[in-house]
């Protein structure tokens, strides 16, 4: 079939080819494209067909932003005119045990910064802040529009999952590219983020570009090349955006798993969380801060800190979960938490300096454990998880404990065990762990 529409005399035929031969889509193509997609007038397979195509061969700066633009304005732009201030918000290209938004949403809002962010759910081998969030008890994350902007204008710091209509055609396109091997793709992926960035509405932008085995981009060079398109886009629709490249050969901090991770959020904000974890917070959080105005990077790097070690930034932790009508005493007695039934200690199998742990493999452990979603409709156990012992770099030798898994079925056990055992790869010469923060990239 060749859908053909008289009105713009364009074919999506037409469009395929073109870029199937590897030239240059023209705005209105790229316009056609995602109003007709979005009104469901293209067949999946016509759609898959020009991603394979764009992935294949690319797309220039032009044609990415027109498809950022046309994706963002797909559906509704969100509108936080009524917050005051910068408002500037954080996205990470996703990771296994990324807590961060956790950890910097209240600190930034301690330095009374507003941060009002849409969040979502996991999926697949990925978590997602707003499953973790609703592992603490009374956790609302689907407040209405009017108390998420009271929330923001009166304590700083307001996290929702995202509603309404925002940016459909990233919806259908992702949910495409998903099972036609086209996810890993730089325009895709960089139009993909900064729609939904520009739909949900913030001034400016941070982005955590990951980068390693567990990362859509596995080497520094394609991280960074991601990292300069998204930066540019920012540029083209006036929005500042900074991009961090960041370490993902391993999961980030120890605890994996929705209630694990509000743990070590917590256990951070107190001012003992794993280093990994603490430095890419101090980061991203410093980055916010000064795309906020607050003053330098480098003032900014000690007051951040400063607001850790003085317990700012945990008080205003509190206020955030009280005011989405959570209990906010497990803050000081963390055994409140969702707790699994059985607790079992991995060891390990070989001998040597872990040199890499395959994230994917740990988040789709935590999948399996009932802990993450095969499909949206799925119901999690906060519960679960895996806290990850031997981190990168650490010398383990056979039978030594490198994780432990808090299960509640408890045949899954030995499934489990091999998995994670599986995770690990060693080296018998010493490795170095490297900085969490690999790079920034500016205008
Ligand atoms: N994160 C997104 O939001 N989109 C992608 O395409 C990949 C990661």
């Amino acid at each position: 079939m060749r859908l053909w529409f008289k009105e713009a005399n364009m074919r999506i035929y037409d469009i395929i080819a073109k870029k199937r031969d590897g030239l240059e889509l023209t705005e209105e193509e790229i316009k056609f494209f995602i109003t007709e997609l979005t009104n469901g007038n293209i067949a999946d397979y016509q759609a898959s067909a020009l991603l394979m195509a764009i992935y294949i061969r690319g797309m220039n700066i032009k044609e990415i932003s027109c498809l950022t633009k046309e994706m963002a304005h797909s559906g509704d732009i969100s509108d936080l005119s009524k917050i005051n201030g910068i408002k500037v918000d954080k996205h990470s290209t996703g990771g296994v045990g990324d807590k961060t938004t956790l950890i910097i949403s209240p600190l930034v809002a301690a330095f009374g910064v507003p941060v009002a962010k849409m969040a979502g759910r996991g999926l697949g081998h990925t978590g997602g802040t707003i499953d973790k969030l609703e592992s603490i008890e009374g956790f609302n994350t689907a407040i209405s529009q009017e108390e998420f902007v009271n929330n923001v204008n009166t304590i700083n710091v307001s996290v929702v999952s995202q509603t309404g209509n925002l940016v459909p055609a990233d919806k259908k396109l992702y949910a495409l590219r998903d099972v036609t091997a086209t996810v890993e793709s730089i325009p895709l992926i960089a139009a993909s983020v900064m729609s939904k960035k520009i739909a949900g509405g913030a001034d400016a932008i941070v982005l955590d570009v990951k980068c390693g085995s567990g990362a859509f981009m596995k080497t520094l060079g394609t991280a960074t090349e991601l990292a300069n398109t998204m930066v540019q886009i920012g540029k083209e629709v006036n929005k500042r955006t900074v991009a961090l490249i960041t370490n993902m050969n391993e999961p980030l901090g120890c605890n994996v798993g929705n209630a694990l991770e509000v743990r070590e959020a917590v256990e951070t904000l107190k001012g003992h969380g794993p280093k990994d974890l603490e430095d890419i917070c101090i980061e991203l959080a410093t980055q916010m801060l000064c795309l906020a105005g607050k003053g330098t990077e480098e003032e900014l790097r000690v007051q951040v800190k400063e607001k850790i070690a003085s317990g700012e930034a945990l008080n205003k932790f509190r206020e955030f979960v009280e005011a989405q009508g959570g209990k906010s005493d497990f803050v000081d007695n963390l055994e409140l938490l969702p707790k699994a039934e059985y607790i079992v200690k991995i060891t390990s199998d070989e001998e040597g300096y872990v040199k890499a742990i395959d994230t994917e493999e740990i988040g789709e452990a935590l999948v399996i454990m009932g802990g993450g979603r095969n499909k949206k409709e799925d119901k999690i156990d906060y519960s679960v998880g895996i806290i990850v012992n031997k981190k990168v770099g650490d010398f383990v030798s056979v039978g030594d404990e490198i994780a432990e898994i808090h299960i509640n079925n408890s045949e899954k056990i030995a499934e489990i065990t091999q998995k994670i055992q599986k995770a690990y790869y060693y080296s018998k010469e010493i490795v170095q762990n490297s900085d969490i923060v690999y790079s920034i990239i500016k205008e």
